[in-house]
């Protein structure tokens, strides 16, 4: 069976694309590389002993991506392709909405065009907004998105669901990523920020490596345990087994579905930097700094759909992320 994956030499794509060749499927990799290098394609076969087929294209080509439907039966898409920085999206907010929403129109026309209409999304726990309270689950009401790259994951979840209620051929899972952080355990594949990282695990990692000289931790006056952001941190090779139980469920019947893919667990960015320091043994030299614009005090999912509709749920642990993101770091 045959799954094209847009976006799939990027973080997340890289490592479901590992799990997808695991488990048997064809994949076919679009990706225009704008954040990503082909060389992730030799090392996917590299660990899986099976290589992906590349095509170097964007999402916004029609008329590629229906000769793709045509060329050979592909059973369903996993859409991770997009642009996910939240500073550049307030900087850049038309190319966002181009890329990620217009991107994911086209896609969509030509996935009618060719007849395929099976689709796993990748959302995000931004869409939760600040009013709601975590845990977050899947039945809260919709929150407000403080910066574009939000409002193109929410608006995205809201085209889905309109497309669904209009034709019920199509099935449809909204996965709600919380935080992933970590790489597969051969350090071949992992996350390859550019320029000076914005998410905290790479930012630690860096300065584990002295590519930084130390991290600000933004706010130590949160309402939490030691007044630091609390999040759900998980494994990126959990979160891409999540994305095989949400294709073979999507493969299995229509519907539109919508899933947290968390641990359920929340973890303080002390406590990360803490466990950090003791898995590698490399210091991580810190200062408080003011809180950061838009952060909550807390994000925490509700595990429990996925639990119980997927039958999936994260097994690794904090000091496995901090583990592998450490030989990916040390790798590079
Ligand atoms: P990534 O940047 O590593 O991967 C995205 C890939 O898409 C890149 O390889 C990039 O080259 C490609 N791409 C971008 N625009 C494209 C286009 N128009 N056509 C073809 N390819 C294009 O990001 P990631 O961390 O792997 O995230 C994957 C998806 O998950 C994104 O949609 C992101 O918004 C979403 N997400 C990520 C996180 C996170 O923390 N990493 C959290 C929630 C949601
Ligand atoms: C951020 C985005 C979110 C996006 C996610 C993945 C914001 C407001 N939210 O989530 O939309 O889906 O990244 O790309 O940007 N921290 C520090 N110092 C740092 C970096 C982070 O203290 O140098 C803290 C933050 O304040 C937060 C925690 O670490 O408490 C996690 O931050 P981060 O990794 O950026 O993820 P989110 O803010 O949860």
């Amino acid at each position: 069976m045959s799954v094209l994956v847009t976006g799939g030499t990027g973080f997340i794509g890289s490592h479901t694309v590992v799990e997808l060749l695991a488990k048997r499927y064809n994949v076919i990799i679009l990706d225009n590389l704008s954040n990503s290098c082909r060389e992730t394609v030799d090392r996917i076969e590299q660990i899986a002993g099976r290589a992906p087929q590349f095509v170097e294209g964007d999402i916004r080509d029609k008329s590629l991506i229906v000769n793709l439907l045509q060329d050979e039966p592909i059973e369903a898409v996993i859409h991770f392709a997009g642009l996910k920085a939240v500073g550049e999206s307030v900087q850049k907010p038309l190319e966002y909405y181009k890329n990620n929403v217009y991107g994911t129109i086209c896609l969509l026309e030509a996935m009618c065009a060719g007849g395929c209409k099976n689709m796993v999304f990748s959302s995000s726990a931004t869409v939760y907004g600040s009013e709601n309270r975590p845990p977050f689950n899947e039945a809260m009401p919709d929150g407000v998105t403080t910066n574009p790259y939000g409002t193109t994951k929410l608006t995205i979840e809201r085209i889905l669901r309109e497309l669904y209620i209009s034709d019920k051929d199509w099935s449809i899972s909204l996965l709600r990523y919380f935080n992933p952080i970590g790489a597969h355990k051969s350090g071949l594949i992992g996350e390859r920020p550019s320029g000076t990282p914005n998410n905290l695990m790479p930012y630690v990692s860096q300065v584990a490596a002295k590519k930084l000289k130390k991290l600000s931790i933004f706010g130590k006056d949160f309402d939490t345990a030691d007044g630091t952001g609390v999040r759900d941190y998980i494994h990126v090779v959990d979160l891409a087994k999540g994305h095989i139980h949400a294709l073979e469920r999507v493969l299995g019947n229509s519907g539109l579905d919508v899933f947290n893919l968390g641990t359920g667990k929340g973890c303080s960015v002390l406590e990360l930097v803490n466990t950090f320091q003791q898995v590698t043994g490399q210091k991580v030299p810190y200062s408080f700094e003011k809180r950061r614009e838009g952060d909550i005090a807390e994000c925490y999912a509700d595990t429990s759909l996925a639990k119980e509709v997927l039958g999936w749920q994260a097994e690794l642990g904090l000091e496995d992320m901090c583990a592998d993101a450490w030989r990916w770091e040390s790798r590079e």
